[in-house]
């Protein structure tokens, strides 16, 4: 069969390695890819929301299957224009419909469907400009800190989180009458803060039958110790040590079901990844959003970690019987350290020799923002590669990635230095 991952990052490369592994393809594609993408498959240089253009390379290349990475192309409905075509109908599609990927799209949306499924999550109200007042009011009734979201997808920017109330005020303000966030912002969801620790869930679903993949926790701040500006991701850890049996059991009885469930009920076609962002309080899982694609960077933890065939297990959703398939996950710990272009998440250079590659030894390197200069490897993002490795511990994997990255040079190369610091 052929295949199309959609994507450009780490997380496509992490999906291109493990499509390449399945003897059920023949040839795999990826649009727009990166330099590692094009050493498994071949990179397709198109736009990838220009359905059009995704069409053509489609139907060009006989593709069956549609592995899509971001979601931007699900919440502009990419599933939607697949199934209304009558030339692309039977190609599967892993990824949700237009109106199951609002889980993501809209965070009013993913309040409303928790709510009536009585999906544990933070207390909300939302506002618009009409009802900025009545936005105060709520806040009033909270304790500090705040916790404001812009409604829309915002490039992961959209959240605030706010010590003084008068703060709080004001930004909903500037969100709400200022645009803050363009029309993201338009709506604001008010939500009470949820003290405890993150990790992520990730769920596959075919829209009847679900599995429960690895868990994991990424990094998202530039700096050590957790500190300094939001990024896409520093670096990840799967499994998360807290997340035992007892733990995703309660996660799957109290969010897994019910949001399998929910989707079917509200007749919400989702063929794809449930990404569950969960706050642990005190043992109990509290959902804080929900995504509707996998992780960057914890799908090369997470992915790298399925020993059964992915080929086999999106061929069965798309069928609707992953039921009947087994799914095989290591008991590894498997660790990921992400190097990023000097000066990111603010601005950074691009074009710089990567070198070093060609010496890494007992690690994965998954490449993110790189593109072919020639024959050479150069940099053409802000995160540039993720280095995996596997362990009997979570010490064990980390030192693997470590020692690789001792040998990966690149100009103003950058990177944490303590991924896991909180699980050891
Ligand atoms: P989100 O885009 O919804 O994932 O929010 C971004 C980040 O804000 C999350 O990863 C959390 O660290 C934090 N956050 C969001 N909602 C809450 C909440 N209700 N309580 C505490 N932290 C939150
Ligand atoms: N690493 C967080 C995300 O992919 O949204």
């Amino acid at each position: 069969m052929n295949i199309l991952v959609i994507g450009s990052g780490g997380r496509e490369h992490t999906f291109a390695y493990k499509i390449s592994q399945s003897s059920k393809v023949n040839q795999l594609f990826i649009a727009p890819g990166n330099a590692g993408t094009a050493s498994l498959g071949q990179n397709l240089a198109i736009d990838i929301s220009d359905f059009e253009a995704v069409k053509n390379v489609v139907l060009k290349n006989n593709i069956e299957m549609v592995v899509v990475g971001p979601e931007a192309p699900l919440v502009q409905g990419i599933y939607d224009y697949f199934k209304n075509d009558p030339e692309l109908q039977k190609v599967n599609v892993v990824g949700p419909s237009k109106d199951a990927a609002q889980l993501e799209g809209s965070k009013e949306f993913s309040k409303i469907f928790m709510e009536k499924y009585n999906i544990p999550t933070a207390r909300y109200q939302s506002f618009t400009k009409d009802t900025l007042h009545q936005g105060f009011e709520f806040l009033e009734t909270l304790d500090s800190p705040y916790v404001l979201k812009a409604d829309g997808l915002a490039a992961g920017k959209g959240v605030l989180i706010l010590d003084s109330l008068q703060e709080a005020k004001d930004e909903l303000q500037e969100m709400l009458e200022n645009a803050k966030f363009g029309n993201a912002s338009a709506t604001v969801v008010i939500e009470e803060f949820l003290k405890g620790i993150e990790l992520s869930v990730f769920v596959l679903t075919d829209g009847k039958n679900y599995k429960i993949l690895p868990s994991a926790k990424d990094y998202k701040r530039i700096g050590e110790g957790d500190v300094g500006l939001n990024t896409g991701g520093m670096g990840a850890i799967s499994p998360v040590p807290f997340a035992d049996q007892d733990f995703i059991d309660k996660v799957e009885s109290r969010i897994i079901i019910p949001t399998v469930r929910g989707l079917q009920n509200d007749g919400l076609d989702y063929k794809g990844f449930i990404f569950i962002g969960l706050m642990n309080v005190g043992g109990y899982p509290y959902v804080i959003e929900y995504n509707v694609r996998m992780g960057d960077p914890e799908t090369e933890v997470v992915l790298p970690r399925i020993e059964s065939d992915l080929v086999e297990i999106f061929d069965a959703v798309g069928t609707q019987s992953l039921d009947q398939k087994d799914f095989i996950v290591s008991d590894k710990t498997a660790t990921t350290v992400m190097l990023v272009s000097g000066g990111y998440p603010e601005s950074y250079e691009k074009g710089k020799l990567i070198s070093g590659l060609e010496v890494v030894k007992d690690s994965l390197v998954f490449h993110a923002g790189t593109k072919l200069d020639g024959e050479d490897v150069v940099t053409s993002g802000g995160r540039v590669m993720a280095i995996t490795s596997f362990g009997e511990t979570i010490e064990e994997a980390l030192a693997k990635s470590y020692d690789n990255i001792a040998n990966i040079r690149f100009d103003k190369m950058n990177y944490r230095r303590d991924i896991g610091f909180d699980l050891k």
